[in-house]
């Protein structure tokens, strides 16, 4: 029988990663933009591109989980924390389509574009409503960063338990500079 997967693919780590930074730097460039006297203009497009590279890479990455489902977390694990290490991760999809959505969707009911990265002109979707549609749709994009640090602290704290509680290969698989434990 074939050895079992005991870590993700390359693709898998690169885009778990990827994300992880770019979500810290979306919290980092709003900061800077909100901070008095900054060079708010640069930092908006900044936190909006990076938003609309978080939405493809998500996008790409729910594709590869659909083709090259998760490894099994360790047999060992009662299954309720299983479940709750999976709906963690669920609400990590759903929040990361949803903020940059609903910021993506504002900007377009204002018709405010934005440059990617200052390359090009990145495209509006085509909805209006105006100021008081990209107000309701700010109100969502302003209260979900709460959920999203949530989900962060329990993951963290989770992956920390992996390692230094059940000290098991959890924190291995994601991070394969760690020592494979036998
Ligand atoms: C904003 C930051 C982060 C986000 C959005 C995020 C998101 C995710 C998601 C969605 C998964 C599930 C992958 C799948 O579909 O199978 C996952 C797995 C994992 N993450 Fe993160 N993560 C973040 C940061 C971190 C950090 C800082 C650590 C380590 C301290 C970490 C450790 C892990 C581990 C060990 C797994 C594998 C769990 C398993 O084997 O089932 N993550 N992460
Ligand atoms: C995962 C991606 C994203 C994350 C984590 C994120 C996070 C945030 C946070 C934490 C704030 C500050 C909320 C507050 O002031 O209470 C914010 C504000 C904002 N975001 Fe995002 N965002 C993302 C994507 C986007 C995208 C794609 C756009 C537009 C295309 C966008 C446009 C805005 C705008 C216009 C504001 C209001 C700034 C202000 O008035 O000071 N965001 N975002």
């Amino acid at each position: 029988m074939a050895e079992p997967r005991n870590r993700y693919s390359t693709v898998s780590l690169v885009l778990h990663w990827g994300i992880a930074a770019l979500v810290l730097g979306q919290i980092i460039l709003i900061t800077a933009a909100e901070a008095e006297g900054s060079n708010r203009g640069l930092w908006m497009m900044l936190h909006k591109s990076g938003g609309m590279a978080i939405l493809i890479l998500t996008l790409t990455r729910i594709g590869w989980r659909i083709a090259n489902p998760a490894i099994a977390l360790p047999s060992a694990l009662p299954k309720w924390q299983k479940v709750f290490a999976r709906t963690t991760h669920v609400l990590f999809y759903v929040v990361l389509l949803v903020l940059p959505l609903t910021g993506w969707l504002a900007g377009s009911a204002m018709q405010r574009g934005f440059e990617f990265y200052g390359l090009f002109d990145f495209p509006l979707l085509p909805v209006g409503g105006g100021r008081e549609t990209a107000r309701a749709l700010m109100t969502i994009h302003t209260s979900l960063p709460k959920l999203l640090y949530v989900l962060v602290f329990l993951h963290v704290a989770g992956a920390l338990k992996h390692q230094f509680i059940d000290r098991d290969n959890v924190l291995h698989r994601m991070i394969p500079l760690i020592p494979r434990r036998p």
